[in-house]
């Protein structure tokens, strides 16, 4: 009852409206950000024209598709292809290569303004060193994503699938790279792989991980054709998109808990509504990324999924992602044993 005449007053007296809009605002790394909304690496972000419509958006910054050192145009067409339940993409790292992106951090992104990060996904892990040696000097860029996780490389492992080979790059790089830097993660599906991973994360000074590239090597098949979708690899690809929510979730939830708190968590997958978003922060995340999303609507859903989390926000009569981050409800009483 009490409850009732609450509602029915803060209708009547209008008091949800006259309270100002929430904050969505966040920072990663200490870069501050007016929307913690931005772009997933691979998401409308190769070309120029991509970057400048993701700059010119209600996103709170943006990051370039993965790089390598050279230009690549990437794997055989259709790569990328959208059902009614999400994605499925086999790029092949087609990108404009690092000097293109370097570029565009020096002459456009800083008259742009908003913070540019890139995305380093070098073929061999002396690529790697090579690329993040050179950006180890760059101002322009914000942050660096080390993308430990592409899954479309024929005779390429997913490097964080291999802990020992994760531990190697991370030392390399730990040695000279003094810039804010995360890693983007595959998903794991088994609790001792997310404490294997985070032991290993834990002891390095990186700020963020992004939790999760693409479910990878999924198979979509035409049933009309009795074929693949896609032409890469046998029409194996990442899975993106809706399907992937529940597991990118708990991707975000595992890794907030077990992470040491200086390292923060960014939430990618499956997030196409303010409701998505909204649930991607109270498991954890820091900020949230938008990837096939983005690629069925364009630059301007971050402007709807702003409003619509901003709109859950005042109905909540939450003011700032800090008053819900993390505070998922857990059952706390079942016996601990698994
Ligand atoms: C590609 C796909 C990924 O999921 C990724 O992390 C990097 C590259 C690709 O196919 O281009």
């Amino acid at each position: 009852m009490l409850s009732v005449i609450i509602t029915t007053l803060n209708f009547q007296g209008n008091s949800k409206l006259d309270m100002p809009s929430p904050d969505i605002s966040t920072q990663i790394a200490g870069i501050p950000l007016d929307n913690c909304l931005y772009n997933a690496s691979g998401a409308w972000c190769t070309s120029e024209q991509e970057l400048t419509d993701l700059a010119q958006s209600a996103a709170g910054a943006y990051i370039a598709k993965s790089t390598t050192i050279a230009y690549r145009a990437g794997n055989p067409k259709p790569r990328y292809v959208e059902t009614d339940w999400g994605t499925i993409n086999s790029m092949g790292l087609a990108n404009g290569g690092f000097d293109f992106y370097l570029s565009f951090a020096r002459e456009k992104a800083q008259q742009l303004g908003k913070p540019f990060f890139m995305s380093v996904a070098g073929l061999t892990l002396e690529n790697n060193l090579d690329m993040l040696r050179r950006l180890a000097q760059v101002d322009e860029v914000a942050g660096v994503e080390l993308n430990l996780s592409c899954p479309n490389l024929p005779g390429k492992p997913q490097t964080a699938y291999d802990f020992q080979r994760t531990e190697e790059v991370l030392h390399k790089v730990f040695k000279f790279y003094k810039r804010p830097i995360g890693v983007k993660l595959p998903p794991y599906f088994d609790i001792i792989h997310f404490e294997r991973m985070a032991e290993i994360l834990n002891s390095y000074p990186l700020q963020f991980v992004t939790c999760i590239n693409s479910i990878g090597n999924g198979l979509v098949i035409d049933i009309d054709k009795e074929a693949v979708v896609i032409k890469p690899k046998g029409g194996f690809g990442g899975i993106g998109g809706d399907f992937v929510k529940p597991t990118s979730l708990a991707n975000v939830r595992k890794f907030y808990e077990l992470l040491k708190p200086e390292i923060q968590v960014i939430g990618c997958g499956g997030v196409k509504s303010g409701q998505d978003a909204f649930e991607h922060i109270l498991c954890g995340a820091q900020a949230v990324q938008i990837g096939s999303c983005l690629m069925k609507e364009g630059a301007s859903c971050f402007d709807r999924i702003s409003s619509e989390l901003r709109a859950l926000m005042l109905e909540k009569g939450y003011q700032s992602l800090d008053d819900f981050r993390g505070k998922l409800k857990v059952n706390t009483d079942e016996e601990k044993g698994y």
